[in-house]
């Protein structure tokens, strides 16, 4: 059940980075929902590898081919079947790493758990697993913005030391995101990120990066206490994500070194509901939405696979030096942002679901 996420809007993703293909299947998906091919490929297209000079140059199209669960242009409320093909893999690129467990990456894991891996390419731990989350999660968004109006929009906020200028939740499109190739709305940072990822790049070394991600129009409600709170779901759904270390939401950390006084968001009227002056609840409170931005952040880690080579042991335990071919991206950020909104948007859409079967 492990590749399952979601319980009324639920996807389940298979595939492993040099086999035939990748997919999921999502089930749930509400009827008649206009829906075609490019609705999930616009969102595939700013995931895929050799998008840009800072991420790997593994060449794939990731063309998704809709194979169930649609007519005429329109969603039927059965699984909907998306595949992908893996069309430019070198499994000669992974030799050394059959007898050599990546430091960091999750061979030594993999092999541990069920005794046998896909040593090439790294199987289910590959980054080619989220295309599957990355196309229900467009087709989750669809729902969401056209039936709820709710917006979704992650950006790059950090890489290594380099942070990004305050952006307005409020404002923040995807046009202005991906103005720079990093996927960061502050120019000036975006062109040091984008230096320091070709120099790393260069080098054959790896850096890491905060993606923060906005939901607008988010009806109150949503979220279900106590185990299912939209936070939990979202940190889990976040730290899904490969290469996560990290997940807050609001105030987060930061929360823990200020006053009540100073972090308790004032209620104001807001048309019809009752708002908050500032936000540091992150747009939850007591698992549960409160019609503010849901602002969150998510921590990811320098990617494991570096070119340099490395002092490590094989899977004997005896001394050994990996020297790691392949391609691989210097840093996931720019390409980590799209997979934030599509698990967003698959978290969303699940707890929306399921508020509104509470209604009587
Ligand atoms: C978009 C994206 C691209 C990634 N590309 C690489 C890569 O090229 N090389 C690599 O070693 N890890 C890459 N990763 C991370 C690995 O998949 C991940 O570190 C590995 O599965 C181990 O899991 P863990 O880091 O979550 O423990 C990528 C992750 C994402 C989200």
């Amino acid at each position: 059940m492990s590749s399952t996420f979601g319980s009324l809007l639920r996807v389940t993703t298979f595939g492993e980075s040099h086999c035939k293909g990748v997919g999921a299947i999502l089930d749930g998906c509400p009827p008649k929902l206009a829906l075609c091919e490019e609705d999930i490929q616009k969102q595939l297209d700013r995931r895929r590898p050799g998008q840009s000079r800072l991420s790997t140059d593994r060449q794939e199209s990731d063309q998704v081919t809709i194979m169930s669960g649609i007519e005429n242009g329109f969603t039927l409320g059965t699984p909907i079947g998306l595949f992908v093909a893996n069309k430019d893999h070198i499994p000669g690129d992974y030799q050394a790493m059959r007898f050599i467990p990546r430091p960091s990456h999750a061979d030594y894991t993999y092999q541990m758990k069920y005794g046998i891996r896909a040593a090439s390419g790294g199987g289910r731990s590959s980054a080619r697993e989220t295309i599957g989350r990355e196309a229900a999660g467009a087709i989750a968004e669809k729902y969401l913005q056209e039936r709820h109006n709710v917006e979704i929009v992650a950006w790059v906020s950090s890489v290594g030391p380099i942070d990004a200028a305050d952006v307005s939740v409020d404002s923040i499109d995807r046009t202005s995101v991906d103005q720079t190739l990093v996927r960061c709305p502050d120019p000036i940072a975006a062109e040091q990120m984008a230096a320091r990822i070709s120099q790393l790049k260069e080098a054959g070394d790896s850096i890491g990066g905060v993606v923060t991600c906005v939901a607008r129009n988010v009806p109150v409600g949503l979220g279900e206490p106590i185990f299912d709170k939209l936070e939990a779901k979202l940190a889990q759904a976040m730290l899904s994500i490969p290469a996560t270390k990290g997940f807050e939401i609001g105030s987060g950390f930061s929360g823990a070194r200020m006053q009540g006084s100073a972090h308790n968001d004032p209620f104001v009227p807001k048309g019809e509901r009752l708002g908050t002056i500032t936000n540091n609840s992150g747009g939850v409170l007591g698992g549960i939405s409160n019609g503010e931005p849901i602002v969150f952040r998510v921590a990811f880690k320098p990617p494991a696979t570096i070119a340099q080579p490395q002092q490590t042991v094989d899977f004997e335990g005896q001394p050994a030096i990996l020297e790691a071919k392949g391609r691989h991206d210097p840093c996931v950020v720019p390409r980590a942002v799209p997979i934030v909104e599509a698990m967003t948007a698959l978290t969303l859409g699940d707890l929306l679901l399921r508020q509104r079967m509470r209604r009587a």
